[in-house]
């Protein structure tokens, strides 16, 4: 190999007190694994020899258990941002032992480059192969785009390269690698389509920056999905009979929309759904993560083409689409993050979001991360730039959680993610809220009518309560929260005694 090759400890090594590292990767899917996890061993050994270690860690979305869980268990990590899904990393920030900022992910290349987070030192990326042409060196990316051509361009002290043999140089060209300008010179990001590629299949960096390459052999640290169970197939057939009914009345093309599908097993099962409903036309896909489900679906034609930022997919699906690149090299396209979540052309190309939420209230507003408006679940990753500017809006979610303790349907979101003002409809297993054209008091109707049977006359309850301090939207502001602090209290939603709340 062309290139300075060192073990991971030593990559680690060059990694001081106090900087910043800037990962190639998003989700799981992409991220180096063994750099950071030495990283953490680093750590521990200079507290243990009494010298504070921490580090500020840049990424395109969640990380795995090398990095975000290792790092954060041995409080390496001063500050992170944006999306993450680690259990470990999630007690870490729920204890408030490190600093996390929870961003847009279209956002986060762009806030590097304005300086917003500070200087990155380090760019350590995941290739699946890295050639000297002349003096440029071009790497290429493996499962995902995330934020790698931003860090790669402005690491002050270099890039380190994790050359992982578990994915495959024939993925070469599933990559569209483009930046955008800095302000004030930006131009339109020229994609009118979802296969559309406006850039190079690799990221090109001066050859002299890459200062050691670290060769590797490691799965993806992909979760597996939960099968798909009665409830999500209903929400799916629910989606999908939404969708038909407004193609039928005019209100989106015949020619369909370009689908953004969310993440998580619910995510997952919705789009499979979707897939095999047989009225529903075959569909392109302009999303950030790509999930098993859809690429199933374009295995058998259902899905035309698919832009997304990673691969969020099992190792099992990873390596069979590596396997069938002559398939699959036309139909799918990996972008950065800036550009899979672009808001330009979300609103451009006309895109269907669909993403879950943890709990909505009964105007619409959506919670996306927070629990009981508290605890961070994950972030609000691409949701929000894909519901702003989507053509139509979609939040599904169960109707219950917690065995039916929790109600997905609220007086009060605990903690708003997304307003009313961004979201067309709400659907869960009992149907569809469509909040187009309708008042907050409308609006209030049709989500109750979708909430769980054992809610639903609790949630009529507090309107009527509500009703008595009027208003444009009704509240009654000591109650707003009654069930979920019936459910810190008592765990379980359903014992809401109202007349300890309405004063
Ligand atoms: N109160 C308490 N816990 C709740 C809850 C609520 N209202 N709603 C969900 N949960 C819990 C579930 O019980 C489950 O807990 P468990 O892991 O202990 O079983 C967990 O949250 C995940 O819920 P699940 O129903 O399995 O959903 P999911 O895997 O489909 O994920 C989100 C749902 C909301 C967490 C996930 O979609 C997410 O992180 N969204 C924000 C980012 C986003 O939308 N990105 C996509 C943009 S492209």
């Amino acid at each position: 190999m062309d290139f300075n090759k060192i073990s991971a400890a030593e990559a680690a090594a060059l990694i001081q007190n106090g900087q910043t590292i800037g990962l190639s990767g998003f989700t799981p899917a992409g991220v180096p694994k063994c750099t950071p996890a030495e990283i953490a061993k680093k750590a521990a050994a200079e507290h243990a020899a009494g010298r504070p270690f921490k580090i500020s860690v840049f990424t395109g979305a969640s990380t795995g258990q090398s990095c975000d869980g290792e790092l954060s268990n041995a409080e390496a990590i001063d500050f992170r941002a944006p999306y993450t899904t680690n259990p470990d990393f999630r007690k870490n920030v729920n204890r408030n032992s490190l600093n996390y900022s929870d961003l847009n992910l279209s956002n986060m290349a762009t806030q590097i480059r304005q300086g917003y987070l500070g200087p990155v030192n380090w760019a350590i990326i995941e290739a699946c192969d890295v050639e000297r042409v002349g003096s440029k060196a071009h790497i290429y990316l493996t499962a995902a785009g995330g934020i790698s051509p931003t860090v790669c361009r402005l690491a002050t002290e270099g890039i380190i390269i994790e050359l992982n043999a578990f994915h495959s140089p024939k993925s070469k060209g599933i990559h569209d690698v483009y930046e955008i300008e800095d302000h004030p010179h930006r131009t339109p990001i020229m994609i009118n389509k979802a296969s559309d590629r406006i850039g190079k299949p690799y990221v090109e960096v001066d050859a002299s920056r890459i200062v050691g390459v670290v060769e590797c052999n490691i799965p993806d640290e992909a979760r597996a999905f939960k099968d798909p169970d009665p409830i999500t197939s209903q929400i799916g057939q629910n989606v999908a009979d939404f969708l038909l009914a407004n193609m039928k009345q005019g209100l989106i093309p015949s020619s369909f929309l370009n689908l953004q599908s969310g993440v998580g097993s619910g995510a997952n099962a919705v789009l499979g759904a979707l897939g095999h409903c047989p009225e529903v036309p075959d569909f392109n896909i302009y999303t950030e993560v790509l999930q098993d489900a859809p690429v199933g679906l374009m295995k058998q034609g259902r899905v035309l083409s698919a832009s997304a930022c990673s691969l969020t997919v099992t190792n099992e699906c990873l390596l069979d689409i590596y396997d069938n690149m002559d398939f699959f090299k036309d139909k799918l396209v990996l972008r950065p993050s800036e550009i899979s979540n672009s808001p330009e052309v979300i609103a451009r190309i006309g895109v269907c979001s669909l993403n879950t939420a943890i709990e909505c209230d009964i105007y619409g507003h959506v919670n996306s991360t927070k629990i009981c408006g508290t605890k961070m679940m994950n972030g609000i990753g691409g949701s929000a730039d894909f519901t702003n500017n989507a053509y139509l809006s979609i939040f599904t979610c169960g109707s219950t959680t917690k065995g039916g303790a929790i109600s997905s349907i609220v007086p009060f979101a605990s903690h708003i993610d997304h307003t009313n003002h961004f979201i067309d409809a709400v659907i869960t297993e009992y149907g569809v809220a469509d909040l187009r054209h309708k008042s907050d008091m409308q609006k209030a109707e049709a989500l109750i009518a979708v909430a769980h049977p054992d809610y639903q006359p609790m949630l009529r309850d507090y309107l009527k309560f509500a009703e008595k301090t009027g208003g444009h939207t009704h509240h009654c502001l000591s109650a707003a929260f009654a069930m979920h602090d019936t459910f810190l209290r008592k765990g379980d939603m359903r014992l809401t005694d109202w007349a300890e709340y309405v004063k």
